[in-house]
């Protein structure tokens, strides 16, 4: 049994009702490994954790998959309700679901399953979760921060080990396949991603690494991360295979000092978008605002990218324990690009990175 998810899910009820929901509705997803540390995969079969303020919670799951979500850390604390194959699942769910209530469906749950539950209560109306689960979530406690900052020192190992290797003559698909046996030599349990966009490449910023040979004076953006304790890493540096071209260091710098003055402007109570508007500000100012095509940055935790996004249309305050990326870029098409992101932690007075790699311009062989 697990106090601290009972907790969680205690809170996810209080926060359920504050909002106006009669119930929220947690498929399999981070959602449900937050809140009960549950994880079996998303499937065909119906396994739903219905939380609902004022009342116990209950765990529907296949028949099948009863022993697994029993041995849970929750599993002998919530009641948990099995249905059988051949049978409708969303009649099992409908007694658990006022007629005409106001629901909140985990974001990652299965079409199939919500439509499932729509047809059972037709008269109801129903949500996305996150307007409930991302303001725990977007919270990290204690454990989770050192998870996070596990996951970061990490991914700043294996930079470090990245940057220290040849990359001339590899091609960008071998550089992938190196990041992803460093990322688990620098503890990660599994591997997310790792782009790497060499030359014009980087231009993309989500680039599939493929078989461009990366040559000398190439700028190279690495952006790659994993998973330890469950917890995500996420980093992006750009790097630089001997002499840079012209015009690349000057646009390095515009980036860098973006990053830097979103980082300075981090603190409690700021709208995320501030911190959006100061990273555009210094790129724009610079001439490149066209060419900075993405928001700003991302919350992270047991995801990569979760609430609360560091975007121009969020005017949600910053608070202490919250986690995200600063990662602005600049994208030139046939060229190259650069992006420079670190994961910070939102704490009392201000902002803690939690990755250290340096964020001067690497050159490497
Ligand atoms: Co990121």
């Amino acid at each position: 049994m697990s106090d601290r998810h009972l907790d969680r899910i205690r809170r996810a009820a209080k926060q359920a009702e504050a909002d106006g929901f009669d119930a929220l509705l947690v498929a399999p997803s981070a959602d449900l490994m937050y809140l009960a540390g549950y994880d079996p995969p998303p499937l065909e079969r119906l396994t739903c954790l219905v939380v609902r303020p004022g009342t116990e919670p209950v765990l529907l799951v296949p028949e099948l998959e009863q022993p697994r979500a029993l041995a849970s850390p929750v599993g002998d604390e919530l009641d948990v309700t099995t249905w059988r194959d051949g049978d409708d699942p969303y009649a099992s769910l409908a007694p658990l679901l006022a007629e005409s209530g106001r629901f909140a469906a985990t974001d990652r749950m299965w079409a199939v399953h919500l439509l499932g539950a729509q047809r059972v209560r037709p008269g109801a109306e129903f949500a996305p979760g996150s307007t409930v689960l991302a303001k725990l979530r977007s919270i990290k406690d204690a454990e989770e921060l050192e998870l996070l900052s596990r996951a970061a020192r990490g991914a700043d190992e294996a930079f470090r080990h990245l940057a220290d290797s040849r990359l001339e003559g590899l091609r960008e698909e071998e550089v992938a396949l190196l990041l992803g046996s460093l990322l688990t030599e620098t503890g990660h349990e599994s591997v997310s991603f790792t782009i790497v966009g060499s030359g014009p490449n980087g231009a993309s910023p989500h680039h599939e690494p493929g078989g461009r040979t990366i040559r000398a004076g190439d700028p190279i953006v690495l952006d790659f991360g994993g998973r330890i304790g469950g917890y995500c890493s996420d980093i992006s540096r750009t790097v630089c295979v001997g002499e840079p071209p012209s015009g690349f260091e000057e646009v390095y710098d515009v980036v860098r000092d973006a990053q830097e003055a979103a980082f300075r402007a981090v603190e409690p109570g700021v709208p995320a978008r501030e911190i959006d508007d100061v990273a555009r500000r210094v790129i724009d100012s610079a001439g490149y605002g066209d060419r900075f095509i993405h928001r700003t940055g991302h919350g992270i935790g047991l995801e990569e990218h979760e609430p609360p996004w560091i975007a121009s249309d969020n005017g949600e305050p910053l608070e202490p324990g919250m986690c995200f990326s600063i990662e602005p870029g600049i994208y030139l098409e046939g060229r190259f690009g650069v992006r420079i992101e670190d994961i910070v932690a939102v704490t009392d007075e201000g902002a803690q990175r939690l990755n250290r790699a340096s964020r001067d311009l690497e050159t490497v062989a």
